[in-house]
């Protein structure tokens, strides 16, 4: 399950480049599934989950060649239309090649994905597009069953929430449903959901509005391939901004997209973090403990659940109380007790975090719950006085390339142990 061990408080100083998102790469691998030809994807990160999504590919039939950051995804020829529950319950998003593999080869079969320490994770949102698509949805044995019918000739999906997975999932599966025209309502707008449209609409698909609140999806009756280059990982960017200014450091992070982290560039502005952003990079320089603030979780463009870990951990040293309102995943807390063990002063009560700043933290031994909880725990231990282990630390390769690498060259001391 692998250790970190952290050596604290260092002021994080140098330059750091950010990877492609993993929340971008693996929808469009999973859409991958529906292209004719070889799909050529650039800037993919060599995480965990990318790793996986490989595996599912080539159980599905696919072959596929991943070298440096280039991924080659050649066509299925003979379709296997079940996907194994151990690739499914290592990680959640396999879930959306249901979708893909039934409305390219008429049925599939994917086991409900678990739940995972940020919460339960149904997939509601999820079978409840697929059947407004025409397919018979059922779960037999915590396998999942799609089936092709009759293709409606328009269909209307309004989400009660706005779905980041089931979005991706539905218009993904639209894009090849030829006859038919999709509106998704109350679409996530993520970044991600750009690029995936982008990507299919390079491989001959009929979207418009990604990125909105509602988007258009004219099916076509067969996709080509396309070479595709991912966007930054905003997460991961997000990340090393969050340490850099928990660390009271003066370090440059590049290789991102500016635009999408201007919610986390308001909450670092409002507690005192000097920014100076640039078109692909932002120098980020902090001298003082921060100045307390609310932060009000949201979908995008409000600020990520997948840094809230991370900011909550720069505000336990704040110069007063600050108020984190986590709306998206309301039980993502189980780092609390874990920055509670260094001195955190949090209390928590449904889906609220109030952080008490204290002076320091201090190092000690904690573990990882989930992945941005593990990065949230290497923020921790940077800022804290003396040594902390990291225990459980393996699940954060599932989403930061080069980790190690990439803090130790913004000169952090952490040792990596199996
Ligand atoms: C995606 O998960 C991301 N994962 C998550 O990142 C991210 O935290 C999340 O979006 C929110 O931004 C990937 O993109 C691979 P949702 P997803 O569907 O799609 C509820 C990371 O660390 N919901 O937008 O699963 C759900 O319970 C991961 O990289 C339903 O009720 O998130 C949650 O409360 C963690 N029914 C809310 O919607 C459904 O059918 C948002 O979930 C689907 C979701």
């Amino acid at each position: 399950m692998g250790k970190l061990v952290i050596e604290g408080p260092i002021k994080l100083s140098g330059r750091v480049k950010v990877s492609g998102a993993k929340n971008a790469v693996l929808p469009i691998m999973a859409a991958s599934i529906l292209c004719d030809e070889k799909v050529v994807l650039e800037n993919v990160p060599d995480l965990l989950d990318v790793r996986t999504m490989i595996q599912i590919l080539e159980s599905a039939g696919s072959k596929v060649e991943f070298k440096g950051s280039r991924l080659e995804i050649y066509p299925v020829e003979k379709a296997n239309t079940s996907v194994p529950y151990e690739l499914v319950r290592k990680m959640r998003a396999s879930f959306n090649v249901l979708g893909p593999l039934a409305v390219k080869f008429k049925e599939a079969f994917v086991p409900l994905p678990g739940g995972c320490s940020i919460g339960v994770r149904p997939v509601d949102y999820h079978l409840y597009g697929l059947e407004k698509l025409g397919f018979s949805v059922k779960v037999e044995h915590g396998v999942v069953e799609a089936r092709m019918n009759e293709k409606p000739s328009q269909v209307i999906v309004t989400f009660p929430f706005p779905s980041v997975g089931a979005t991706e999932h539905i218009m993904t599966t639209a894009a090849l449903m030829a006859g038919t025209y999709t509106v998704i309502q109350n679409a996530a707008m993520e970044p991600e959901i750009e690029d995936l449209a982008n990507f299919l609409n390079k491989c001959g698909a009929r979207i418009s509005g990604a990125g909105t609140k509602t988007i258009e999806v004219f099916g076509v009756e067969r996709l080509k391939g396309c070479v595709h280059s991912v966007i930054p990982d905003r997460i991961e960017a997000g990340t090393y901004i969050i340490a850099v200014a928990a660390t009271q450091g003066n370090a440059v992070v590049e290789g991102l997209e500016p635009k999408h982290l201007f919610s986390l560039f308001e909450i670092l502005n409002l507690s005192g973090v000097e920014l100076k952003i640039d078109q692909t990079s932002v120098e980020v320089k902090m001298t003082t403990r921060p100045k307390p603030v609310k932060v009000h979780v949201a979908p995008y463009p409000g600020f990520p659940t997948d840094l809230q870990p991370q900011i909550m951990t720069f505000l336990t040293v704040a110069e007063g109380t600050s108020t984190i309102i986590e709306t998206v995943f309301k039980s993502r807390f189980l780092h609390v007790d874990e920055l509670r063990r260094m001195g955190a002063k949090i209390e928590v009560t449904d889906g609220t975090a109030i952080v008490h700043g204290v002076e320091y933290l201090s190092g000690t031994q904690v573990s990882a719950t989930d992945l941005r909880a593990a990065a949230a725990l290497v923020i921790a231990g940077l800022m804290a006085k003396g040594t902390t282990i990291i225990s459980d630390v393996d699940q954060i390769f599932r989403g930061y390339e080069n980790l190690i690498e990439k803090f130790s060259s913004l000169s952090a001391k952490l040792e990596y142990y199996e």
